[in-house]
């Protein structure tokens, strides 16, 4: 099938990639020249395993081609089409000031469409957007149609993506679900076609309407962001009775009826999707008279258990930081990113430093973001950001682990304590073994762990 993806973000990048893997014939565009550029000499402007493989190889089959703008694009996959074009809107939805989705990037990628198809279409919305908008989408693309007094035959399709930072290109090929939103039987031929493929089972392609489907992006987030919040409620209690939430997640996870997944307590979820997504809903569900209960505890859980680290550290070592220095692991929101948007960590180290600590950090790819994301604390002397992991604990009074990468657990304790001036670790993912550590001589202290 021909077709354009608006949008060389994670998400656009990652589905036509994707999609050019399985031979259909796609161009992805994007307003930013210097990111093309990178594209265009190879390298890929995001860490995501295995996203330069399947770009070079589709790159190389000539199955995929980048273009500057929807203009160029439109013109490329309109030559090679006879079928109607499938255009993807994959731009990105930041968070406006009130909390919900600015659909600013969105609906200029509309217009643009409406002002240069020239032959049939059908645009999809990939981008997280609030109920309703492919209706606002249909509008804007029919009314730059009217404007040039021509008709040509489009539709609007939902069709939301599910795919998690460091396991996207799986996600992609091996989905638990499509969700393919529309009203238009031409349009669901066409979509179950082209996501046939990537399916084992028929049974894996949902098709609903297009509020529908735009609500249960929504809704699956923010799901899975309550299970979170509520465990870390839970863990707090745990914290209390002196429990292990570790035994309680498991044995909650054992009804089927709950199952076991994301229920790991820790100190806050973070990235680009669960904090804003949440936020939106609530703001969706306050347009329509319908007062977010539920979502609003889900944000506020969240927002306390990112203070959760700096707080236990308070508690062990006094609300006066200064001439202290913490070790800290983890940078990224989660493992196998390069990630920092919502992260964790920024709440704790900025938290420390304001205490008075001195903090040297590491994460095993995320420095570079880092840099810019603390350049103030950097430049005035507060945080140090180091390459190997053993170098942030050389003579801190005390380590706080905030991303659980691999090599943390695999880390030798006997040099770590050796390093630490002080053996105390604060684990903020629970992704060390509280009864090792403790053997080793750590003062240990996880989430809701005992
Ligand atoms: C998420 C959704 O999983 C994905 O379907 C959607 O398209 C985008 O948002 P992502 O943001 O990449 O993906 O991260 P995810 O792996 O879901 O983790 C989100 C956050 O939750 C991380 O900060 C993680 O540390 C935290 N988390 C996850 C927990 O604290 N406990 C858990 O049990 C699971």
């Amino acid at each position: 099938m021909n077709i354009l993806v608006v949008g060389a973000g994670y998400v656009g990048l990652v589905t036509a990639a994707c999609l050019a893997n399985k031979t259909n014939r796609v161009v992805c565009v994007d307003t930013d020249p210097k990111k093309l550029a990178k594209l265009a000499s190879g390298q890929i402007p995001i860490y995501e395993p295995g996203l330069k493989e399947i770009v070079d190889a589709a790159v190389s089959n000539k199955y995929l081609t980048f273009e500057l703008g929807i203009k160029a694009g439109l013109t490329k996959v309109e030559s090679e089409s006879t079928e109607p074009t499938l255009v993807f809107i994959a731009v990105g939805t930041p968070q406006g000031e009130d909390g919900s989705a600015d659909l600013r990037y969105v609906l200029a990628a509309a217009r643009e469409i409406g002002q240069q198809l020239t032959q049939p279409a059908i645009v999809i919305n990939k981008s997280t957007v609030p109920v309703g908008t492919a209706e606002s989408v249909k509008g804007e693309v029919a009314w730059q149609l009217f404007q040039r007094k021509c008709f040509i035959e489009f539709d609007v399709a939902s069709n939301p993506e599910f795919l998690k930072e460091g396991a996207a290109i799986e996600d992609f090929f091996k989905p638990d679900r499509i969700v393919i939103g529309t009203d238009n039987e031409n349009t669901k031929a066409n979509m179950l076609k082209l996501y046939r493929p990537f399916v084992d089972d028929e049974k894996r392609l949902l098709t609903v309407g297009v509020k529908e489907a735009e609500l249960i992006k929504y809704a699956s987030n923010a799901m899975l962001a309550t299970r979170i919040s509520f465990m870390n409620e839970i863990a707090n209690i745990c914290d209390r009775y002196g429990i292990d939430v570790e035994d309680v997640r498991q044995g909650v996870g054992m009804d089927s009826r709950i199952g076991p997944a994301f229920l790991k307590a820790g100190c806050g979820y973070g990235g680009s999707c669960f904090p804003k997504d949440v936020q939106a809903l609530v703001r969706i569900a306050q347009s329509v008279g319908v007062e977010p209960l539920v979502l609003n505890g889900v944000e506020s859980r969240n927002k306390k258990q990112k203070q959760y680290l700096f707080e236990h550290i308070v508690a062990k070592m006094g609300k006066d930081l200064t001439g202290r220095k913490i070790a800290v692991w983890g940078l990224a929101f989660k493992p196998e990113t390069d990630d920092m948007r919502e992260a964790s960590s920024i709440d704790l180290i900025r938290a420390l430093c304001h205490a008075g600590a001195q903090v040297v950090a590491h994460d095993p790819v995320a420095k570079e973001v880092a840099e810019q994301v603390f350049a103030d604390l950097i430049r005035n002397g507060r945080l140090t950001l180091v390459d190997h992991a053993m170098a942030a604990t050389q003579d801190a009074d005390a380590l706080a682990l905030v991303t659980e990468w691999a090599e943390y657990k695999t880390a030798d304790l006997d040099a770590l304590k050796q390093s630490l001036k002080a053996a105390i670790v604060f684990d903020g993912r629970n992704h060390l073994n509280p009864v090792v550590m403790k053997q080793h001589g750590f003062h240990y202290a996880g989430v809701g762990r005992v």
